[in-house]
């Protein structure tokens, strides 16, 4: 006997990015703002100026990629529980990625999805992980390992809030807006060339462009059966330095853009970039004080760890690598040598 689901129906997940100063929002129904004491010390006097709601509370998780885990989803779950949230309930997500990640997959998971807003306060979490519906946290096993593509109802990006970042934090911004534009957006880059992203409305114009990118990648492949995975470019190497470094060295964006390096030389050696294009993304990278560069101590061990990697089966490695500048390639066929080589030289040069 065989019974069949027909489940195909069309959801419509569409949602508005804003990119402007946070306009006034009104709820009818209890509101929950996710956030930790660093990001409410700042800004939440400013967001509450701006928001209402029949019911509003405020919960606070300690601030870290360190407590992006199990316990602090328990603690967001107790506190919506506590105070009776229902599906008709909303979370607000206040901070950077790692409150974003984690206030999207607690809204994924309470009472099996409640709708939520980003409100996204890093440079990286304006231009990355607040648009396209990942949401996650970290386990002793690795990184975002456990998650669900659960959509915001909208993303509010407000420019303000990056008045406050530390340097390093905006550069690690910035190699995720560079990525955008080296995998998919070849205008973009040459802007970015000769943009000064320090200058308020510039940087808001690229936030701009590396948002349309961004939305644009999802819009065509949400659950990442494809194309999205471009958007891992830099990280597949970027990822063995974090851990080679034990997360403790450099930012997540920081060891992407030399990532995004190792890359460009694999894709010199396929002949898919020229040597003149990789030197300009250094450039473009160095301009805001990225490193470009890291001692690989032992590239066997660097190789080996690429298995790891969520790409990755058993036997084969996908790289992301650049077709020059604006275009992108997703393959398993680099062969293990010709990457061996490109890790070698980084064991000389740094
Ligand atoms: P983060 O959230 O840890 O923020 C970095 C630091 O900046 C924190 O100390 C934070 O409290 C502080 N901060 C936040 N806003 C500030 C402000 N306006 N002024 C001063 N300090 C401020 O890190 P992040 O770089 O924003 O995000 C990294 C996380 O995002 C990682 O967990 C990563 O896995 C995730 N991520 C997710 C996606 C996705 O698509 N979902 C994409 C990229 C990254
Ligand atoms: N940050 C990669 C993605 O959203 O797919």
């Amino acid at each position: 006997m065989l019974v069949n689901i027909s489940l195909q129906r069309v959801v419509d997940n569409s949602y508005d990015i804003t990119i402007d100063t946070l306009p006034k929002l009104h709820f009818d129904t209890k509101v929950a703002i996710v956030t930790n004491p660093k990001v409410a010390g700042l800004h939440l006097g400013y967001l509450l100026s701006r928001i209402s709601a029949k019911e509003l509370y405020i919960i606070t998780v300690p601030d870290g990629e360190e407590y992006k885990n199990q316990q602090s989803v328990d603690l967001i779950l107790e506190s919506l529980f506590n105070h009776r949230f229902n599906r008709k309930s909303m979370l607000i997500a206040f901070g950077g990625g790692v409150i974003g990640d984690m206030s999207g997959y607690v809204a994924s998971i309470y009472q099996r999805g409640i709708d939520f807003i980003q409100i996204p306060t890093t440079l990286l979490s304006q231009v990355d992980a607040s648009v396209g519906g990942k949401t996650g946290m970290n386990n002793s096993y690795g990184k975002n390992l456990i998650g669900a593509f659960h959509q915001p109802r909208s993303v509010y990006i407000d420019p303000y809030f990056l008045t406050t970042l530390p340097t390093r934090e905006f550069g690690a911004g910035i190699a995720e807006v560079v990525k955008m534009a080296v995998t998919f957006n070849k205008d973009f880059f040459e802007f970015l060339e000769s943009a000064d992203l320090n200058n308020p409305a510039v940087l808001q114009e690229a936030i701009k462009q590396a948002v349309q990118t961004k939305a644009w990648v999802v819009g065509e492949d949400e659950k990442e059966h494809g194309l999205r995975a471009a958007l891992n470019y830099g990280h597949t190497f970027g990822h063995v330095i974090e851990n080679e470094t034990k997360y403790k060295k450099f930012l997540h964006g920081e060891a992407v853009a030399i990532g995004m390096v190792m890359a460009n030389n694999t894709a010199v050696k396929m002949n898919l970039m020229s040597k003149e294009e990789a030197l300009r993304v250094e450039r473009l990278l160095q301009k805001y004080n990225l490193a470009t560069t890291y001692l690989i101590a032992d590239a066997e061990s660097f190789y080996e760890t690429f298995y790891l990697d969520k790409k990755s089966s058993d036997t084969s490695i996908k790289f992301i690598l650049p077709i020059g500048i604006g275009d992108v390639k997703i393959t398993d066929e680099c062969g293990r040598e010709l990457v061996m080589e490109v890790l070698r030289e980084f064991g000389k040069k740094a």
